[in-house]
């Protein structure tokens, strides 16, 4: 199979995340101003990116005090539940991380949906300081993003409303199409194309069904998110096959 352009791949999970770790602190390393923002993806995958960015031989290089983390989805959880995206980010990252508590943007959970997309989107557009995305301004210096093995990203899930969404910046999922069940807050794709850079982080045999049908050209809403920025996936050699 041919895969998407611009994927690496690598040896094992580890190499990925200090691959993608170089490519974050390039990336801030592109952005000389006073706000740097990154789009962090939940599941497992990132764990390992996370724990890495917040240890010994990585924290000294990360512009921590100029980083603004947001979320790309969440599930409708409270933010202690352990399917909450907030509080793996919050384990990966540890207690001893460098994060300032105003400058991580968690999604809210405790409206529901509905209101937390609307306000998670205000939260968006503040930052961004407009009402709306200009195409030659990317809300986000880096997107990272997984590969569902149907095919998903963040939470847009194939045959589901918030795929098509062409308006706003974040969408309710009252239905997620794969495991945990519970309805999700997910960034669209106009919002998760607005980057300098997205990065896909994808390990693990499970993900080579999702790849090869990528690679076939079919559409999934992984193979959506092409923004105007560099595109690239960095694969272990379990996914790649
Ligand atoms: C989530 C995600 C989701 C994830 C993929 C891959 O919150 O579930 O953002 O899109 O990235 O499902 O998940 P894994 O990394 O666990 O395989």
């Amino acid at each position: 199979m041919s895969l998407p352009a611009g994927t690496h791949i690598l040896p094992d999970p580890q190499a990925v995340a200090r691959a993608a770790a170089e490519r974050l602190i390039a990336a801030c390393g592109e952005n000389h101003s006073e706000r740097i923002a990154i789009c962090l993806s939940g599941g497992s995958t990132p764990k390992v990116l996370y724990g890495l960015l917040a240890g010994p031989d990585w924290a000294g290089r990360v512009p921590w005090e100029r980083i603004h983390w947001f979320f790309g989805d969440d599930r409708v959880v409270p933010w202690d539940d352990p399917r909450s995206n907030v509080r793996m980010v919050r384990e990966a990252f540890g207690h001893g991380s460098r994060i300032a508590p105003t400058h991580l943007h968690f999604i809210p959970s405790d409206a529901g949906a509905e209101i937390g997309a609307r306000a998670y989107e205000r939260t968006l557009l503040d930052f961004y300081g407009a009402d709306g995305l200009a195409p030659d301004r990317p809300l986000f210096d880096l997107v990272l993003l997984g590969l569902g093995e149907d095919g998903h990203t963040a939470s847009l899930f194939p045959g589901k409303p918030a795929v098509d969404e062409a308006r706003r910046l974040v969408a309710p999922v009252p239905e997620a199409g794969l495991a945990p069940f519970v309805p999700r807050i997910t960034l669209t794709v106009p919002a998760l194309a607005s980057a300098r850079h997205v990065l896909f982080l994808v390990t693990g045999a499970g993900k080579r069904a999702p790849l090869a049908r990528l690679a076939a050209g079919e559409d999934l809403p992984a193979g959506r998110v092409t923004g105007a920025g560099a595109v690239a996936w960095l694969l272990d050699a379990a996914a790649a096959g």
